[in-house]
This record gives C-alpha cells, sequence and structure tokens, in this order.
C-alpha cells in the first residue's frame, strides 16, 4: 500500500507543512509538481553520478579526520565521562554536507553556525504551526536561520561561478552544477551560431543559467532533506556499533585491507564500492532505524486506494517506511540489527520492492547513493582512527521523534583514540 501511495503521481504529491513554503521559498524545485518537476530534477542528475561523489571525497574526508580529533576531545573535557553524542553528530553531518554542497566557499564559522542554527529550522517545522509567522516563536527563529543559511549559500555560488568560469576543477556540488551551466551554455551558443567547436559534447541534459539565488535554494533543499535523516542515521550507526564490537571488527578489517594498512589513506570510489561488508552494515542500520518513518502526501483527485475505499481530493495520505522494512516475510527476525542479510543473505533481492528507506516514484531521494556512501566512508573512517563506547541507559532503546529518530536519551557516548 505504501509503495502504491508513492507510486501514484496522477493522484498524490508531497505534502509540507505551510511553513517549509516560507523557510524554503514558495518558489523552490521542491514544490514542483508533474513534468515540471521531473524536468528539474533531470538536470540534478548529474551532480550524484558515480563521477561525481567521487570528486566531493576529499572534501568529506577533510571534515571526518577534523571532527574526530574533536570528539575525542569532547571526552577528554568531560574527563573521560560519556557525552550525549546526538548534538554533535548534527554537527559533523551539517560540516560534511556543506563542505560537499558549498566546498571551501563557506568558512568553518559559518559551517559552525549552520550546524547550531539548522535545529531551529528543524523545530521550526513542528506539524502545529500558524499560518502568518509570529515574532519569537519556533517559526520565526527558523525562517531567520533559513535566510541566513541561503544568503551563505548565495555568496558561495557567486565566488563558485568565478572560479569555474576561470576555468577551475570542481570539487563540489555547487561547482559541479555551475561547470554543467558554463558546458551548456557554451553548447547553446554554438549550436545558436551554427558552429561546431572541437572538443565540445552535447552536454547530458543542457541546463539554462541560473542565478545566484536560485542555486542557493536549490543547494539549501539538499540540506533540508539530508540533515535530520543522515544526523539520525549516524547517531544510530555509532550506538550500534560500539554495542556490536563483532561486527565493528569485521568493519574495520575491511577497512583496513582496502586501504593496504594505512589508516590514514584516503579512499576512492573504487575502494569504497568493494566494501561489501561496510556497505551491508549501513543498507541494515537503515533499514532497522529507517530515519524517516512517514512521507505525508495530499491527494489531488479522488485516489481509488483499494477496492473498496477511495481517498478524496485535499486528505492526506501517509505511507509509512517502517511495516515493509519489518515484513517477517522478507526479513526474518525483522527486529535484530543483522548485517548478514545483506552481506551472505538475500535481503537486497527479496526486499527489493520492500526497501522503502528512501521513498520511491518520482520524488524518491536524489540523494541515496550518496547518503549511503558517506555513512560507510563515516563508519570505515572512525573504525581505524578510534574506539568508542556507549553508555546505556534505561531509555537507549527508547525513539523520539525530532524530524527523523533518535535515541531518548541521546546516545551517551565516550571516544579515544585507537591503540593499534
Ligand atoms: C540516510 C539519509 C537519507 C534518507 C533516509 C532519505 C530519505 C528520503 C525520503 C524517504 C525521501 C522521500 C521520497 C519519496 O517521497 O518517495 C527523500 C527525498 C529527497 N531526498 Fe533524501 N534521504 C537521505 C539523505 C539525503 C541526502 C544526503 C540528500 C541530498 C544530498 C537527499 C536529497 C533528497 C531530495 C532532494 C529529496 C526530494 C526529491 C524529490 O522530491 O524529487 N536525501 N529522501
Amino acid at each position: 500500500m505504501a509503495r502504491k501511495v508513492f507510486n501514484s503521481p496522477a493522484y498524490v504529491k508531497p505534502c509540507v507543512v505551510d511553513v517549509a513554503h516560507k523557510l524554503l521559498g514558495a518558489d523552490n524545485w521542491v514544490f514542483l509538481d508533474g513534468k515540471a518537476h521531473v524536468d528539474f530534477r533531470k538536470g540534478l542528475n548529474g551532480l550524484f553520478t558515480r563521477r561525481a561523489l567521487e570528486i566531493y571525497l576529499p572534501g568529506q574526508e577533510e571534515v571526518y579526520n577534523r571532527y574526530f580529533k574533536d570528539f575525542v576531545q569532547m571526552t577528554k573535557d568531560a574527563g573521560g565521562k560519556a557525552v550525549p553524542f546526538m548534538p554533535a553528530f548534527r554537527e559533523i553531518i551539517t560540516a560534511v554536507s556543506c563542505r560537499t554542497f558549498v566546498g571551501h566557499y563557506i568558512s568553518d564559522e559559518a559551517v559552525k553556525k549552520i550546524a547550531n542554527d539548522y535545529y531551529l529550522i528543524t523545530e521550526a517545522l513542528e506539524l502545529v504551526n500558524f499560518p502568518i509567522i509570529l515574532p519569537f516563536t519556533k517559526t520565526w527563529y527558523g525562517k531567520k536561520a533559513a535566510d541566513m543559511v541561503l544568503a551563505e549559500f548565495a555568496k558561495c555560488a557567486a565566488k563558485s561561478k568565478a572560479r569555474m568560469a576561470a576555468g577551475g576543477e570542481p570539487d563540489c556540488i555547487m561547482d559541479a552544477w555551475i561547470a554543467q551551466m558554463i558546458h551548456s551554455k557554451k553548447w547553446r551558443d554554438a549550436q545558436e551560431k551554427g558552429v561546431t567547436i572541437e572538443g565540445l559534447e552535447k552536454p547530458t541534459h543542457v541546463l539554462r543559467d541560473f542565478t545566484d539565488y536560485e542555486i542557493s535554494q536549490t543547494v539549501f533543499t539538499f540540506l533540508f532533506a539530508s540533515q535530520d535523516a543522515t544526523s539520525s542515521a549516524a547517531t544510530w550507526l555509532f550506538q550500534i556499533m560500539a554495542q556490536r564490537p563483532e561486527v565493528l571488527d569485521r568493519v574495520r578489517e575491511e577497512n583496513l585491507q582496502s586501504r593496504n594498512g594505512d589508516i590514514h589513506a584516503p579512499v576512492n570510489m573504487d575502494q569504497l564500492e568493494s566494501m561489501t561488508y561496510t556497505r551491508a552494515v549501513v543498507r541494515e542500520l537503515l533499514r532497522y532505524r529507517p530515519p524517516v518513518l512517514m512521507v505525508p502526501y495530499v491527494v489531488k483527485k479522488p485516489f481509488p486506494i483499494s477496492e473498496t475505499y477511495t481517498v478524496p481530493k485535499g486528505a492526506m495520505v501517509i505511507p509509512t517506511t517502517y511495516l515493509a522494512l519489518r515484513d517477517p516475510e522478507v526479513y526474518e527476525r525483522p527486529d535484530e540489527f543483522d548485517p548478514e542479510r545483506y552481506y551472505t543473505g538475500d535481503a537486497e533481492v527479496k526486499g527489493a520492492k520492500n526497501y522503502l528507506v528512501f521513498g520511491t516514484g518520482p520524488h524518491y531521494c536524489l540523494g541515496q547513493q550518496y547518503a549511503q556512501l558517506n555513512l560507510v566512508l563515516m563508519l570505515g573512517k572512525a573504525s581505524l582512527l578510534m574506539d568508542w563506547k556507549h553508555h546505556a541507559t534505561p531509555q537507549s532503546e527508547e525513539i523520539k521523534v525530532f524530524a527523523t529518530i533518535f535515541p531518548m536519551d541521546d546516545c551517551p557516548l565516550s571516544f579515544e583514540d585507537r591503540k593499534w
């Protein structure tokens, strides 16, 4: 039933709370529907290809190297005691997203500020909200935070345009997009003039030029879509790995081998993809603790959802990812975390239709490959550089919902440098 909703764009479209239009801009691409949405999305696909994702890896390694040192320091500062790490995971994910999306055009201070203020944006999206933004309410703080991020990203777009026009090499999503715009413009100009330029191939998708603000708005949607979900996944990943040292040891071994024994060696896409055990761990983690439990859609015209029921126009219909991911016919012992089902088992094939972690249909997650490989990179590096302990409390397995899901106790952890 959930798949049916996701796959029925003739009847439904994503339904966001009213304040989302105010935070992201009413003219944002994510609110487009039908052909306009499909066309815009096609223009973004090139930013998430395998080749593009490889360009972003060095920036991500840089962030992890820096923040993992901070993790160890946080424990030292707490005198070796456990610290609730959920806020630190939110920050590291913001930092890695900013580096991936806007490269070095943004200052470390701005990243820190975005990481702190992003909390306000998530908070502002609480389902209860007024149709107008009242000063000093959550939505007012959220809007201020969103405007700050949009302004920062617009400045980055201007800098990226200048660097790409001067022939710089792309190293972030914004660069990759702008480089494609420049390529498209050359192609369009040549077509108009009817000339052939040697070496100038037709772009896979011919783009128009986008303004700094439009670029900022679009990149903001990537941050918006990734921040809560990836922070949730990262938090559970570290908790669950600490609880299962035998799994973490296998991850560590695979990562060490892939780097030929050098714990500091950077990895490329081939290496990341070849780490099948670590990938199975991430895949299972997302099944076991799916960050996005529900995706609200709104019905555009009467929707015969079953033989006996037609959802009326205007109603909300909310597919959940959870039940398909706990289907005991597909996943034996569904409430157990078991990466073997993806490593040696047949969960990938058997559960091909069940894996709704990233949705399905025309709005399926644009960043799903990136999100998974990024978690593989994060876990692999962490396993080589650090040891960590989870200090379980009675609330560790209780789930709280803050846009996505988190352990109720915010994941108390302690870290130290790994002694080899
Ligand atoms: C573990 C992390 C993530 C999870 C679990 C997740 C999950 C989802 C889900 C369930 C949807 C709705 C799909 C649908 O309606 O069919 C979605 C949409 C989306 N996601 Fe993700 N996501 C993650 C990370 C990311 C990242 C890192 C990015 C960007 C870099 C991203 C970009 C998007 C975008 C742009 C959409 C909207 C697509 C559209 O409407 O066409 N996501 N994601």
